[in-house]
């Protein structure tokens, strides 16, 4: 026995491109990392990061949300048993466009984050990027936060922020918010895996 700690098994959920997927992966890579990425699962059985994750060796699932039509919780019972066949202690939501049910996010309770690309509580929500711009603010940014059955409203695990620029568009400012994803994303997961932060009645509380 090496007396080193096990890494917290995770499963990263997707929709789409999976940058961030990419982000988290790479950051594991390193054995001295908390949290082991054990499994990809997308809702959609195209996910271009499904073929991303795979190429990087790990685990992929898909559980098409579509045959279960407005059935929310038929779609997680599914998605909740491959996680519980693959023994994930915690789920990390990144650009997965599925609202969940009270079920899901009171069965994976303080074991489930999301990052949101504002600084919230501001723009909770879709197209964040425009709605600041057409709110002319002068800083946006991204959140991962613990989810919470309220949509966007968990409580903050870490922020960052970055100017909106003279001549910003959606595009210039969402790369720029993005590149601070890839930043905040794994070190924030990091300390959920290392146990540093938790969620306690509600609230964020680091060790
Ligand atoms: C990111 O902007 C994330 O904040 C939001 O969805 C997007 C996912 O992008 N929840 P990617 O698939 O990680 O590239």
């Amino acid at each position: 026995m090496s007396g080193e700690r096990r890494r917290t098994r995770t499963a990263i959920l997707i929709s789409g491109r999976g940058s961030n997927m990419v982000a988290l992966i790479e950051a594991a890579r390193d054995e001295a990392y908390p949290a082991e990425i054990v499994l990809v699962a997308a809702n959609l059985p195209d996910a271009g990061g499904l073929e991303r994750a795979a190429a990087a060796g790990i685990a992929t699932a898909s559980v098409d949300h579509r045959p279960f039509g407005k059935d929310r919780e038929a779609f997680e019972q599914a998605l909740d048993a491959v996680l519980r066949q693959h023994d994930i202690e915690l789920v990390v939501l990144a650009g997965f466009m599925r609202v969940l049910t009270p079920w899901f996010v009171g069965r994976w309770q303080g074991r489930l984050l999301n990052i949101h690309p504002s600084l919230l509580p501001l723009f909770k929500g879709t197209h964040t990027h425009a709605r600041a711009l057409e709110a002319g603010v002068a800083e946006h940014g991204c959140t991962v936060h613990f989810v919470v059955p309220e949509l966007d409203a968990g409580p903050t695990i870490l922020q960052a922020s970055v100017p909106v620029l003279p001549g910003d568009d959606e595009a210039s400012l969402s790369a720029r918010v993005l590149a601070q994803e890839h930043l905040i994303y794994p070190q924030a997961v990091a300390q959920v895996a290392a146990g540093t932060v938790r969620l306690e009645n509600g609230a964020v509380v680091s060790a």
